[in-house]
Parts: C-alpha cells; sequence; structure tokens
C-alpha cells in the first residue's frame, strides 16, 4: 500500500534545479533510502517532504490527499538529523517525553510511553542523564526515541550516522533495522554512503543532479546498475572506454580500450559502432599465478603492480603488458595467510562474462 507518493516533484533556487522532477511511491512499512553525492538534492528533497520548503512545482500525496499546503507541524512526520538537536537543559527522559507533552497527553499517559520508548532504545538506566552527559551513539538513540514516541506515520533520517565513528555507525545501523521493523514505522533515510544504503534499505532511490537515477532492491542497485554513474557510485568497478563492434542475440562485442576484444551480455537499444564503458566489478575478477594459467578460455596477462590489504579482503591492482590497470578483490578467509600475491607477481586475470557489463554514453 503506498503511504507516500511524490509526483515530479521540483525545486528551483534561483536559476538552479535542486529536484528536478522526481516521482517515487513510498510504501507503508518501507525502510526506503535516497542515496546520492553531496548536492544532489537529498536534503532539498526530505526538506519539501517533511513540509519545511514548498515544491515549486509537482505533488507530494499522504495516502493520496495533496499535503502541500499543509504546515510540518500538521504533518504525522517526525525528522531527525544529523546533529542530533537535542534539548541540552533536559533529561533523557524529558527530551523524549517533548513531542508528547506538545500534543497535551497527560502526565501519566507520558510517564508510561517514555519508560516503554527508553525501553526500544535501551537506554532505561539513562533517564535521568542530560545530553552532554552520553556518548555520541547514545545521543542519537535519543533522537530516534523521540522520533518514534509520536508513533509517526513517516520517521525521515538525514544522515543520523553521520557524525558516528565507523564502528559505532554499525552497530547503529542493525540497531536501525530493528527499531525501524519493531516499530512498524516508515523510514526515508538520506545517506551519501552507499554501504550505509544497501545495508539499511528495502528499497533504494539512486539521486545525481537532482534526478533519479534508480529505484530498486539493493541487491538490484549493486548487481544491476541501469546506467555508469549508478554503477559507479555504487560500489567499487573496474571501467574501461569501449566501443561496440558486433551485437548478437545474446552478446555483444567491444573493443575495450587496453584489454581489446571482449564479450559482454547483449542489452536492449545498442546498436554497433556505440561508445560507453566496459565495466567489471573487482570481487568478480580472478587471478591466478602464471605458471598454473590454462591456455583456454578468455585471460589477460599481467603484474601485480600494487595491493591493499584491509584485513578480510584484499585489494590487487594488476597491471596488463599495456599497462591497463585492472582491480581485483580476494577475500583473505585463509587463515594464518595475509596474503596469496606479492608485488611483482605474473598472474592471469579473467572473469566471467556475465560479470561484466557494457554501459552506454
Ligand atoms: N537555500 C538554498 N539556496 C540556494 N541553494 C541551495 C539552498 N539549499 C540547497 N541549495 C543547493 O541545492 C543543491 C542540493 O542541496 P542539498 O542540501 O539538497 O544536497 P544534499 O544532497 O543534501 O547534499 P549533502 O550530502 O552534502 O547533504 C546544492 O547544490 C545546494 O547548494
Ligand atoms: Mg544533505
Amino acid at each position: 500500500m503506498t503511504l507516500l507518493e511524490l509526483r515530479n516533484v521540483t525545486k528551483r533556487f534561483g536559476d538552479f534545479i535542486a529536484v528536478d522532477s522526481v516521482s517515487i511511491e513510498i510504501k507503508a512499512g518501507e525502510f526506503f533510502t535516497l542515496l546520492g553525492p553531496s548536492g544532489c538534492g537529498k536534503t532539498t528533497l526530505l526538506r519539501m517532504i517533511a513540509g519545511f520548503d514548498a515544491p515549486d512545482g509537482g505533488q507530494i500525496l499522504l495516502d493520496g490527499e495533496d499535503i502541500v499546503d499543509l504546515p510540518p507541524e500538521k504533518r504525522p512526520f517526525h525528522t531527525v538529523f544529523q546533529s542530533y538537536a537535542l534539548f541540552p537543559h533536559m533529561t533523557v527522559a524529558d527530551n523524549i517525553g517533548f513531542p508528547l507533552k506538545m500534543s497535551s497527553k497527560t502526565l501519566g499517559e507520558i510517564k508510561t510511553r517514555v519508560a516503554e520508548t527508553l525501553e526500544e532504545v535501551e537506554l532505561s538506566q539513562f533517564a535521568d542523564r542530560y545530553p552532554h552527559e552520553l556518548s555520541g551513539g547514545q545521543k542519537q538513540r535519543v533522537a530516534f526515541a523521540r522520533g518514534l514516541i509520536n508513533q509517526p506515520r513517516l520517521l525521515l533520517l538525514d544522515e543520523p550516522l553521520g557524525a558516528l565513528d565507523e564502528k559505532l555507525r554499525e552497530n547503529m545501523q542493525r540497531e536501525l533495522i530493528n527499531l525501524q521493523a519493531e516499530a512498524g514505522v516508515t523510514f526515508i533515510y538520506v545517506t551519501h554512503a552507499q554501504n550505509e544504503a544497501l545495508a539499511l534499505s528495502h528499497r533504494i532511490a539512486v539521486m545525481n543532479q537532482g534526478r533519479i537515477e534508480q529505484i530498486d532492491e539493493p541487491s538490484k542497485i549493486y548487481n544491476f546498475p541501469v546506467n555508469r554513474f549508478v554503477a559507479d557510485f555504487v560500489g567499487k568497478i573496474n571501467m574501461l572506454e569501449a566501443l561496440v563492434i558486433e551485437v548478437s542475440l545474446l552478446h555483444l562485442k567491444l573493443k575495450v580500450e587496453g584489454l581489446g576484444e571482449v564479450a559482454v551480455p547483449a542489452k536492449d537499444r545498442i546498436k554497433v559502432n556505440d561508445r560507453g564503458v566496459f565495466a567489471v566489478r573487482p570481487e568478480r575478477v580472478r587471478i591466478v599465478p602464471q605458471t598454473v594459467a590454462t591456455n583456454t578460455g578468455f585471460q589477460l596477462s599481467g603484474k601485480i603492480k600494487d595491493f591493499l590489504y584491509t584485513g578480510d579482503v584484499t585489494t590487487y591492482i594488476i597491471e596488463l603488458s599495456n599497462s591497463t590497470q585492472i582491480e581485483a578483490l580476494l577475500p583473505n578467509s585463509v587463515p594464518g595467510h595475509t596474503k596469496p600475491f606479492e608485488v611483482g607477481d605474473a598472474v592471469a586475470v579473467s572473469w566471467e562474462e556475465q560479470s561484466a557489463q557494457f554501459f552506454p554514453d
């Protein structure tokens, strides 16, 4: 069931179009993420949904009714910002209960709901502390609790984990997933961190320069990006300029800069002489020592030029004889082995045809 629908929503600042005819349908109970680089219009879009800014064009519908003229406080939404926005002179319990006080609930009701909510976010023992006596993660949890206490139809979150360090972010990501599932509240989550979007969301809208590039489930966004921008922005990917030289039912034959002729799976609406990029993700690239390379099938020879060891995985940079570079990612799953290859090792590089893609310009 659609909760919120955006129809061709547009926002201009002078001549500049910050949000360009965006259309999205968000289902009740969904964890929906707006993902895109800095300045692409995520916050601007969120502010229009919240009602802080009015769109210059388009419609925002809640349960099918246009709410563009409804002021923010009349919308059954709550917004959580990166900066927590807690009241410094109020205790944790008073901060969380504040929205209820505003909606003139009785003291007894407030007390019960605050106690329940504190439990939900595992902050019961911090009820009487002040914000300055809390860690960043705890403060953010108070902000979530305050956002959820009025049981809004929609919780809008703008980079809420932006200020936290990586380890804490990961913990909070798991908590957010659980919190959202338990509270059953629809989330619209804004982030420019692609790994966070992939980890949290039911669906992601990838934005670029005010427009939506793709709306899909995380695995579709990662494995089947619709264009070069999405492929490049979400996850790492090897990309090389390419020209289409042959089109058949199942394959495209490409002339790829630095690789020569390479086959990739067929794609709609591609013609001979189209230009674009050949792309393959590093984890899909296989490397084997040159000595064990077979002569059958597609492979390229090169040398290990450099590597980046990050504990769980190692990313190798392989330089082919014509100095083209390819990245390959290998899991470090063998105990005791830090890395199977050294700089200078002669290797053979290959990938499955289905792992590669062509994106037209
Ligand atoms: N009040 C304003 N007046 C003029 N330009 C604005 C205003 N607010 C935003 N912009 C511009 O609109 C564009 C989109 O801004 P927005 O804040 O929505 O980006 P964002 O995607 O949230 O970026 P970030 O990830 O850095 O927060 C930017 O180029 C920004 O400079
Ligand atoms: Mg922003």
